[in-house]
């Protein structure tokens, strides 16, 4: 019998794997065919959830309970910055439907891990892609680039927000286990000197500055350009984990004539860029 538990236990410290980490911690970890969670390899089938499209507190339980109903063990969520910062300098995290941290206990009460994704631009089919509304007036400077202006602009946002989820992430007790930054941002350049380049650099530098020590992910727009992989041209502002955002039924959303166009080379296309990594996509359907 103690022999038994003896073997028992050995086969589960062998089949703890190592995995590349992002050098911050050792609880998420990564190779080519998984994350692992504190060692323990892990498939993560996630949903997206947009709590600010349901600003009732009292129905999240009910949708993250039919996730796992569904056999998901993780929920994507976006961050919608326009949601919480009504007016520049002003953010609201804790009115019922902006209470970001209640949404987090859920997660973690029913067992479903989180990635984290705010931005600062999301897109998400939101009005200004998450945009803080009060940018429109011009104020936010050159969106989207490592400019001054936009730069001052989003790092409030951005260091509140990742102040929270730092507090939930897996090294603090929380869920969260990856953390994605922008979005779908299309690297076409090569160049050290490219703006996008230093603008990833400067999210991915204030995302640490907050506290967050797991990776960090982003999502390429479907195959069209191939973007922060540290296994392909990386010039700077790699992420540690890359992401393909893709439709694999290929249906056009503006051009619903064109049919199913089934995509057949994703395999291919992670051996070509992220070799090194999970096999990390988005399937949009
Ligand atoms: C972690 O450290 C190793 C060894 O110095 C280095 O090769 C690797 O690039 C580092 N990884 C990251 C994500 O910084
Ligand atoms: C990010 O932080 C690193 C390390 O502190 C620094 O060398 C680099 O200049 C920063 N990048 C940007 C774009 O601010
Ligand atoms: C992968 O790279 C090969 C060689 O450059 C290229 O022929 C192929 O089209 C690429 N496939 C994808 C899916 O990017």
């Amino acid at each position: 019998m103690q022999l038994l538990s003896l073997l028992v236990s050995l086969c589960a410290a062998v089949s703890l794997v190592a995995g590349t980490s992002d050098n911050l911690t050792d609880a998420v970890t990564w190779d080519e065919y998984s994350l692992m969670v504190n060692g323990e390899r892990v498939y993560i089938f996630a949903g997206e959830f947009h709590y600010p499209r349901l600003p009732v507190p009292a129905l999240w339980r009910d949708v993250l309970e039919k996730y796992k109903a569904n056999g998901l063990n993780a929920v994507t969520l976006y961050f919608f910055w326009s949601f919480h910062s009504p007016r520049k300098g002003e953010f609201d995290f804790t009115s019922p439907a902006r209470d970001v941290q209640q949404l987090l206990d859920i997660a973690k009460e029913l067992g479903l891990y989180v990635i984290s994704r705010p931005g600062p631009y999301i897109n998400g089919e939101t009005n200004a892609g998450g945009y803080a509304l009060h940018l429109s007036d011009g104020s936010g400077g050159s969106l989207r680039t490592s400019e001054e202006t936009y730069y001052q602009a989003w790092l409030p946002w951005i260091t509140e927000i990742d102040t929270i989820l730092a507090r939930n992430q897996i090294t603090e007790g929380g869920n969260v286990i990856l953390h994605q930054i922008e979005n779908e941002l299309q690297e076409t350049r090569y160049d050290p000197t490219n703006t996008l380049v230093k603008y990833m650099e400067q999210i991915e530098n204030a995302t640490r500055e907050a506290g967050i020590v797991i990776p960090i992910t982003y999502n390429e727009k479907g195959e069209r350009s191939m973007s922060w992989s540290t296994d392909y041209q990386d010039v700077g502002g790699a992420v540690n984990v890359y992401g393909l955002d893709s439709y694999p039924g290929g249906l056009s959303c503006t051009n619903l004539n064109s049919g199913f166009q089934v995509v057949r080379n994703y395999y291919q296309w992670f051996q070509n860029y992220s070799y090194t990594q999970p096999e990390y996509v988005y399937p949009w359907l």
